[in-house]
């Protein structure tokens, strides 16, 4: 049997790194650990707790309330996929939309929530055979990781990707607002303080602007399989 390997897969949103990521990991009979959505799970958490007042995120509260804040990821045989639970509740639909979209940043710029989620994201890693996505995932969480994949699109590209996805959802936004939260995502989560979202020299870059997804996995898989040979 093969070595088991940590893969990192880090980039900008919207960019298909969790569908790349869900499948290869499938493909490695590996677990995948999709980490956006914790940081979505804590900002539904914020926005249904009403610790955010006209766009406003009270951050102490939302420190002070940490503690009450249980993740967990369980498996759906209907999707094929681990649904998130915030406190026992199924919110894998809730953390979707735009409304967390335009605070997950704000959230995920607090070091005590990252603190908190790198703790259950290490955790998770101990045993490798694992595929883990995220923006500070070969930087902070898997900085020993045998293979790390920087992801990016163009902005345009992956505000159109998103947007059919909201719309498909019955969502009621328009492409411009969609472009417009990508681009700030991109910039909070680049410049934030506590654990930016950088492409690390070691990175593979996978820029998926014009690559069909079949063309990503293909790309992904001979990367892992090179990284789970050379380890
Ligand atoms: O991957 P996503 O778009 O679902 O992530 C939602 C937000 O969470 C994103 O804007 C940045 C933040 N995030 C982060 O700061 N660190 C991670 N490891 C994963 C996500």
């Amino acid at each position: 049997m093969s070595k088991k390997i940590t893969i990192a897969i880090d980039g900008h949103s919207s960019t298909g790194k969790s569908t790349a990521a869900k499948q290869l990991a499938v493909k490695l009979h590996y677990v995948y650990v999709d980490t956006g959505a914790m940081y979505r799970a804590v900002s539904f958490f914020a926005l249904s707790e009403n610790l955010i007042e006209s766009g406003q995120l009270d951050r102490e509260k939302l420190v002070e309330r940490l503690p009450e804040i249980k993740i967990s990821f369980v498996y759906n045989k209907e999707t094929d996929r681990a649904d998130v639970y915030l406190n026992g509740k199924n919110i894998e639909k809730e953390i979707r939309t735009l409304e967390v979209s335009s605070i997950v940043s704000k959230v995920a710029e607090i070091s005590e929530v990252r603190a908190k989620l790198v703790e259950q994201q290490q955790a998770m890693g101990t045993e490798k055979g694992i595929v883990m996505d995220g923006r500070d995932i070969g930087s902070v969480v898997f900085p020993d990781a045998e293979l790390k994949v920087f992801m990016t699109a163009a902005p345009e590209v992956r505000a159109e990707r998103r947007y059919v996805e909201l719309v498909e959802r019955g969502d009621d936004v328009t492409l411009d607002e969609v472009l417009k939260n990508v681009i700030e995502r991109d910039h909070i989560d680049s410049n934030r303080e506590d654990s930016p979202l950088i492409q690390l020299p070691e990175a593979k870059l996978l820029d998926t602007s014009n690559m069909t997804r079949e063309e990503q996995f293909e790309l992904l898989v001979s990367w892992a399989e090179a990284a789970i040979e050379n380890s």
